[in-house]
């Protein structure tokens, strides 16, 4: 596979040696492409044609309709969460991953991470083969993709070290398969130390998953942060260290010790399959220990300058299929999420424009919005007002006592057999019914046109599954949804309660056709409510319980 890549990197080197082809004989893309690698040769014949020759042109030429509009590249696809993350999307990656591989002329897929970094997981499976994976892309799996960790990422390059050697454990090397952008924004453990800082010295600032990232975007927004390219340039202990001196004046002004502060160590968290931390260290500690993983960067060979030729080649190459892999949903988006509990980037598909540099979702062939389909789960901070209240100490129905609500009995239910407690942590998740104001704002925000609903087959025959249908005030006024907790407050979600069906049934069903009718009534349902085609949905934690639903 990494033949793939190898090859690309010839045809781009052997296209800038070319003598470029005739402009007119060139589509728009290509024209531009070549405007880009041939600079010279085609300022002086834009010269000519406007200066010399007078051809004086603007605005669009009527005979050639279409033609300076882009065109959606074919098979790309973009997956994004439309609830508050852990909706399963790696699922839905994989699958598409898939099935863009077995379209005939398609030789390989870039599965391309946007925004966020080791705040996200997902799992991925193949076989019987199984990663957990956090900034790696999950293309990883297979040796047709190469993921591009892009310039909207937060990268903790020890993080990513171990998460790569613990792949390859797995999957076999991975040299070849995976580019990380240099424009990247480096996390290291000094955000890691400044999230706990913050959380300490200012009430808002906590909600966060300690792994940096609300400082590493804000230092990406003041300017003062850093890239993968400042590790890897020549005085690169210099520009560290003095982030570092800066940190620790920082730390000692609230008479904090820095080197003692505490931070996730992601690799012993791994093997003891619990949240481990270490301390920061002394500057040379902490250089040293980032000395370590810049020498494996380099002579891994996968940071890449300029991500935005690989993009232009993989938008007008019909045999490079194009995945879009978002971390974490619109419900944590920075702008327009849960606000104050959301995370750092944006998580909606425009964050692909800014974290690439180059696709604007019109770009982009199909757009998945990723929902858990009879209810919804959270972590963090965030209350919200479809939330079933339900004890921490609760991880299953076992624990509930005789007088457990009916929505006590679902949430309790829900959380065992859906397994909703975090991967690392393994702190139960709150679950929550599902909620369409929130659901519709979200689509909408997102830009998705088709929805994947995973876990259908988390209900139960004797279980009603209640659905928010909108907001009320005390009075029973109807209240919009508006993105931001303190909109949510006092709100009285108004709920259809509708019949369960039992989770087997789904799991064997094999098309939309065979699933209970109760399961088929409930997707129509919310079909209806958000406005959006349901395309998918799974019905059970095996690959073959993945449905492509369309009965029309
Ligand atoms: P941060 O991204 O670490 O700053 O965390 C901010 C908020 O986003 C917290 O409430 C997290 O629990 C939530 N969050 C971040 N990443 C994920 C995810 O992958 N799934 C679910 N929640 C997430």
């Amino acid at each position: 596979m990494s033949s793939n890549y190898k090859s690309f990197i010839k045809t781009m080197a052997t296209l800038a040696e070319m003598a470029p082809p005739p402009l007119q004989d060139l589509s728009l893309p290509e024209l531009q492409r070549q405007r880009w690698l041939h600079p010279d040769q085609y300022i002086q014949e834009d010269f000519r044609a406007v200066y010399i020759e007078g051809q004086v042109i603007v605005g669009s030429p009527t005979d050639a309709e279409g033609i300076f509009s882009k065109a959606v590249k074919r098979n790309s696809v973009a997956v994004a969460g439309v609830e508050l993350g852990d909706e399963g999307k790696g699922r839905v990656v994989d699958n598409k991953l898939g099935a863009l591989l077995d379209i005939p002329g398609v030789e390989m897929a870039y599965v391309i991470r946007s925004q966020g970094g080791n705040n996200a997981g997902h799992s991925v499976e193949k076989g019987d083969q199984k990663l957990a994976l956090h900034q790696v892309p999950s293309g990883v799996m297979y040796d047709e993709a190469v993921g591009i960790m892009d310039k909207g990422m937060v990268i903790h390059p020890e993080d990513l070290r171990s998460e790569i050697e613990l792949a390859e454990e797995v999957v076999g090397d991975t040299r070849g398969k995976l580019i990380l952008s240099g424009d990247a924004i480096l996390v290291t453990d000094l955000e890691r130390a400044e999230e706990k800082f913050n959380r300490k010295v200012q009430d808002k600032a906590g909600g966060g998953t300690g792994r940096g990232i609300s400082p590493a975007y804000a230092h990406f927004t003041d300017r003062l942060g850093n890239k993968i390219n400042d590790l890897l340039a020549e005085n690169w202990r210099e520009i560290l260290g003095k982030r570092y001196d800066h940190y620790i004046k920082k730390f000692e002004a609230e008479e904090m010790s820095l080197a003692n502060t505490t931070v996730p160590d992601f690799k012993a968290s791994k093997s003891a399959k619990a949240e481990v931390v270490r301390s920061v260290g002394t500057r040379e500690e902490f250089l040293d220990r980032l000395e370590y993983t810049r020498s494996w960067l380099i002579e891994r060979d996968m940071v890449v300058q300029n991500t935005y030729l690989i993009h232009q080649e993989a938008y007008e190459d019909l045999s490079k299929g194009v995945i879009f892999e978002m971390a974490q949903a619109a419900g944590l988006d920075l702008y327009n999420g849960t606000r104050p509990d959301v995370t750092s980037s944006n998580t909606v598909l425009h964050g692909i424009a800014n974290g690439t540099g180059f696709w604007m979702p019109d770009m982009i062939d199909e757009k998945i919005g990723v929902i858990k389909a009879t209810f919804t789960s959270s972590v963090g901070a965030r209350h919200m007002p479809t939330e079933i209240p339900l004890n921490k100490s609760i991880r299953g129905p076992k624990d509930l006592g005789p007088d457990a609500s009916a929505d006590e009995q679902f949430g309790a239910f829900t959380r065992e057999f859906a397994q909703e407690f975090g991967t690392t942590t393994g702190r139960p998740r709150d679950i929550l019914w599902l909620d369409i104001p929130f659901l519709n704002y979200n689509i909408q925000m997102s830009g998705v046109d088709v929805l994947a609903a995973t876990h259908l087959d988390v209900a139960r025959k004797d279980l009603k599954i209640k659905i928010c249908t909108h907001y009320t005030d005390l009075q029973g006024k109807f209240v919009p949804y508006q993105p931001g907790l303190e909109h949510q407050q006092g709100v009285v979600p108004q709920y259809v309660e509708v019949y369960g069906w039992d989770a087997e049934d789904v799991r064997k069903a094999k098309s939309f056709d065979d699933l209970p009718e109760n399961a088929k009534k409930f997707l129509a349902f919310v079909q209806r409510r958000t406005g959006v085609p349901i395309v998918i949905a799974t019905t059970g934690p095996d690959r073959e319980n993945y449905l492509e639903l369309n009965n029309q």
